[in-house]
Parts: structure tokens; sequence; C-alpha cells
């Protein structure tokens, strides 16, 4: 890509007319497309891109560059429609006092539809904030690749997408969709870390309603086919659904808060004002009698966490595991926890992607994991088997077993199997690893060992009375000896059965003996993930 082209021509004027016209030009580049698009973008209920950027940033923060660019295009017409800052917005400023990069898309400037120049103005503020080691922001409203510049647009579009490769790991890099987001252009929100989109305002798709009817005859809204709700319950592709700009504005600081600037720094840790003595005598009794009978996991989190605060990540998306973002004693982490109340907690394919990607942004950035198991292994069906929990199931794995931050590990009940493996185990270098008196770690349930171990015995069975007695026995006797955390501590696979009520205590003292962790993977080009 080129350099930036001046728009600006420079008379011989006095110091005060060049000082007007400065102003006249920035007054001139803060309307964008002009105040009818900035009406119509308000009548859909949308901020322009300053706005968003004024309410996003900490106050009078923010320093714009690259006002006076204008697109270079000379195909139909384009000559005489020019708007300074050519459709986006860029600069830096501070949240909460730390610096971010952040890019606007202005939907008022040819729908916000990205030119070359738009392009560059993206990349200059990524490789600077590459250069300094702050997140990049990127604030999405645009009809995609300008059609008036053919392929230097798309050209454009591949220059970011390198920078948000290269970026990756290095530096937090969080999207708001807050518009259309379509075509080739959704690739670069997608390789960032978190995408939040409003809910009816926004869409994301790689083709729209009209080409899906005429290629495959399918009739699909917008809103279905890429809506808020459809990604982040069905594709998974949006971590965050919010009702209005404002809120995502808000949830995108709330998140930076959880995370350090790049991936040399550590999570900044602030002053915790809960007492991280505070027992819980709830937890003693939260896990109810019967095996199967499920309870609220977010209940355990909300009672062992900082002043009961979290931020939940992918909240409708395989609601069988949560992740969440959270504080113990002012320190961020990265919560992974079963949840019994759907789908009994179980490991199926969109839970293990889901949680793999967290665990893997968690280690990128130096935030220690926290993982809450009550798992009754993997979901078993050829539904599963044909959509390759083999390969999914093995993201989460390889995701646990590579992270080098510090693992603590408290299992709460059920922790059968390859799912006992995966969930941050011992073997998968875990740290710390607790159970309360009530886990039950075995290589499976009492039923499914049942059939297996007294085939025999329960085909003898005469009558169904004799076959429910022999397996109530059985299973009485099954349980005695595997269900329970005894087996597993006493190879040291868990370090200590701790009362539930101490749980919010142990995992800090855990996380405050981990904080000088230092660990490694052997040098390498990179792993084969089984993506
Ligand atoms: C140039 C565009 C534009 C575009 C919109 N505009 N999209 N100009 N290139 N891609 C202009 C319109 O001409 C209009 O100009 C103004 O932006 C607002 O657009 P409207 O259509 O009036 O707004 P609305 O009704 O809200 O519809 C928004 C929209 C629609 C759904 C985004 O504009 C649209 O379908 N645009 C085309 C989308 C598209 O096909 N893009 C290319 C995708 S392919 P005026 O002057 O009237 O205000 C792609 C490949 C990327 O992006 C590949 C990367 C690898």
């Amino acid at each position: 890509m080129g350099t930036l082209g001046s728009p600006l021509i420079f008379y011989d004027m006095a110091i005060e007319d060049k000082i007007r016209e400065l102003v006249e030009l920035r007054v001139k580049a803060r309307l964008g497309g002009g105040e009818k698009r900035i009406e119509s973008q308000h009548a859909k209920g949308k901020m322009t891109a300053r706005e968003r950027i004024a309410y996003f940033l900490d106050e009078g923060s923010f320093e714009e560059y690259d006002m006076f660019v204008t697109h270079r295009s000379h195909n139909f017409g384009m000559e005489e429609q020019k708007f300074l800052s050519d459709g986006v917005v860029t600069g830096h400023g501070t949240v909460d006092g730390r610096v971010v990069f952040i890019f606007a898309q202005d939907f008022t400037v040819f729908g916000g539809s990205l030119s070359e120049t738009y392009a560059l103005k993206i990349c200059k503020i990524m490789d600077q904030a590459m250069k300094v080691g702050a997140p990049v922001i990127g604030l999405n409203d645009s009809g995609g690749a300008r059609i008036q510049e053919g392929v230097t647009s798309l050209a454009g579009y591949a220059e970011i997408f390198q920078r948000n490769i290269m970026a990756s790991g290095v530096i937090p890099q969080l999207s708001a969709v807050f518009g259309p987001c379509a075509g080739g252009a959704v690739y670069s929100p997608a390789l960032t870390d978190f995408i939040v989109m409003s809910d009816k305002t926004s869409y994301m798709f790689v083709t729209g309603p009209k080409v899906v009817k005429t290629v495959t005859g399918e009739d699909i809204t917008t809103e279905d086919l890429g809506g808020a709700i459809t990604h982040a319950s069905k594709s998974g592709v949006s971590h965050f659904v919010v009702d209005s700009e404002e809120e995502g504005l808000l949830l995108l600081r709330k998140l930076l808060s959880y995370l350090p600037q790049n991936n040399l720094e550590e999570p900044p840790v602030t002053d915790c004002h809960d007492p991280i003595e505070r027992k819980e005598d709830a937890l003693n009794s939260i896990i109810p009698d019967h095996p199967n009978k499920p309870y609220d996991m977010k209940d355990v989190i909300s009672l062992i966490v900082d002043e009961s605060e979290y931020l939940e990540v992918q909240r409708r998306y395989a609601r069988n595991i949560i992740t969440a973002f959270a504080k113990f004693n002012g320190m961020p982490v990265g919560i992974v926890a079963n949840q019994p109340n759907y789908l009994a907690g179980v490991l199926d394919i969109e839970s293990s992607r889901k949680a793999a990607r967290f665990v893997r942004f968690c280690d990128a950035f130096n935030i220690p994991i926290v993982t809450l198991v009550d798992v009754p292994g993997f979901l078993p069906g050829s539904m599963q088997e044909y959509g390759g929990i083999i390969s999914h199931g093995a993201k989460l794995l390889y995701a646990y077993g590579e992270a080098t931050v510090p693992k603590v590990t408290v299992t709460l009940r059920k922790s059968y199997g390859g799912a006992h493996d995966v969930m941050s185990s011992k073997q998968l270098r875990g740290d710390i690893n607790y159970a309360w008196p009530t886990a039950e770690i075995a290589v499976m349930g009492a039923s499914g060992a049942i059939e297996v171990l007294y085939a025999k015995e329960l085909a003898a069975c005469k009558t169904s009375e004799e076959r429910a007695v022999f397996v109530a026995e059985k299973t009485l006797e099954y349980n005695h000896k595997f269900a329970t955390p005894y087996q597993a501590a006493a190879y040291g696979y868990i370090d200590d059965v701790i009362e539930p009520r101490n749980t919010r205590f142990r995992v800090i003292r855990a996380l405050q003996m981990l904080a000088t962790k230092k660990d490694t993977n052997p040098p390498k080009k990179h792993g084969n993930i089984p993506l």
C-alpha cells in the first residue's frame, strides 16, 4: 500500500486565516457525510462514529488521526464526492487511564464502505498499537468494500486481516458490530478476540438473504440469518449481545478492565473490599442429594468471586459450559465451569469449542484460569461423532494442556471419564486441584459401569425385581468405592479435599501462591491444535 495523500492546498495566508481554515476543516470533517445522513443514522437509533468514540473513551482523551484523508478513486465521478476522514474515524485515547487505539466506521460516508485510504488509516493505528502494546477496539458499521474502488478495497481488507493475525495473542483486539457487516468484511471482527453485537441493529453474514434465496432457495430474514441473537446463540460468532450501543460500549470498557494491555503484561489488579476469608455456608448444601439433580453453577460462581461480580462470555451459546471473567482478591481470572443446569453439564462439540477458545485467550494474556468441574462425560451419539466431537473435544484438551498460566481446579461433583482428564486435570499441568467431599472422580458413573462389569450376572436375573435389587446392591458398592474424591486424592491427583464453604479462601490462597508461576512449552513454530 502507498502513503496517505494530502487533500490540502496551502495558500499564502495570514496565520489567523490559516487557523480559521483549520478550524473550518475540522468542523467539516466532524460532520462526516453531512447533517442529513447523521439525522438518518439517528433515526435508525444509531450513534455516529464520533459519538460512539466520545461515549467509549475517557472524557476528552481522544486524539484523532488522519482527519484530512480523502479517497483517491477516479471511478464513477468519485472525484466530485470527497469527505474528510473518508468514512472511518481513527486514533487513540484512554479507558480508565489506559491507552487504547480505536477505529469507528462512519456509515454517513458512503455507507461506511472501505476504500484504500480508509484501510490505510486503520492499518496505521493497528501498527502503532503493536509498537506501543495497547489494545485495538474496532466499531463496525459498514456496507463492506467500496464498490467504486474495486480491488484496492479488497487489498485494503487483506492488509487489515494480516494485521489482525499478527496482533492476535499480542494485544487484545475487541470488536463491536453496530450496523451492517457483510461479505469478507466479517473476517476482521472474526479474527479479533471478542465481538459485541447490538440487538436488532446489527448483522453479520458472508452473503445476505437475497443471494441465499437465489443460490439455495432458502427464505430467511436478515435477522435470522445474521442478527445478534443468531450469532450469540446458534453460531457462537458473537460473544455478547447488547440492547443499545451505549450498553455495548460500556461492556467493552468493562471487558478491558480484566485484560492486560498486551501479552507481556499482567492483568490489572485492583483493590478488593470483599473479605478473602469470607465463608459461604450455602455452598455446603448446594449439591443436591440425588446425583442426577441439577443445581445452578452460577450460584457457586456468585458466592466465591469478589462482590459476586462476573462478566459472562457467550452466555447464550453452549450453555452447558460457563466461561466468564471475574476477580479473586482483585486479581482477574478466567472461569470455566460445567453447568449441571443445562444438559447436565455434558461436554459436547459446542461447549468444547467455546471453552477451548476462552482458555487459549486467557493463556495468551496471562490470565489465570479457575475451573469448576461437574461433568458427567462427553455427549455420546452419532450426531456428535459425525460432527467431530473427537477433534472438538481434543481442542479443549489441547488448550488446557498447552496453557502455562496458573490453573486452579475445583471438582464439585461429577468428573467422569475422558471429561475428567480434559477439565484441567493434574496431568494437564493443573497447578492446584481441589475437590469437594461430594466429588465423584471415576472412569464412568455407576449405571454404565455395572452394565459392563456385571453383564453376565444381569443377564442371569430371572425377574426385573431381581435385577433391580442386584443393580441397587452393586451401585451402592461402586459408589462407595469410586464416587468419591478419595481415590484420586490417594494418588495425589487431587491436592486436597476442601470444605465447600471455604472455596473462595482456598482458591485465593492458591492464586496468590501461583502469582510468580513460570512454566514454558518446548520451542516450536506453532503446535497443531486439532482445528
Ligand atoms: C459504496 C455504498 C456501499 C458500498 C452502501 N453505500 N454500501 N457505497 N460501496 N459497498 C452507500 C449507498 O450508496 C448510500 O449512499 C449510502 O452508502 C447508504 O446506503 P443505503 O443503501 O442508503 O443504506 P441502507 O438502506 O441502510 O442499506 C445499507 C446496506 C446497503 C444494506 C449496507 O447499502 C447495501 O446493501 N450496500 C451494499 C453492500 C455490499 O454488497 N457491499 C459489498 C460486499 S462485498 P448515499 O449517497 O445514497 O447516501 C464485500 C467484500 C469484502 O464487502 C471482501 C473483503 C475480503
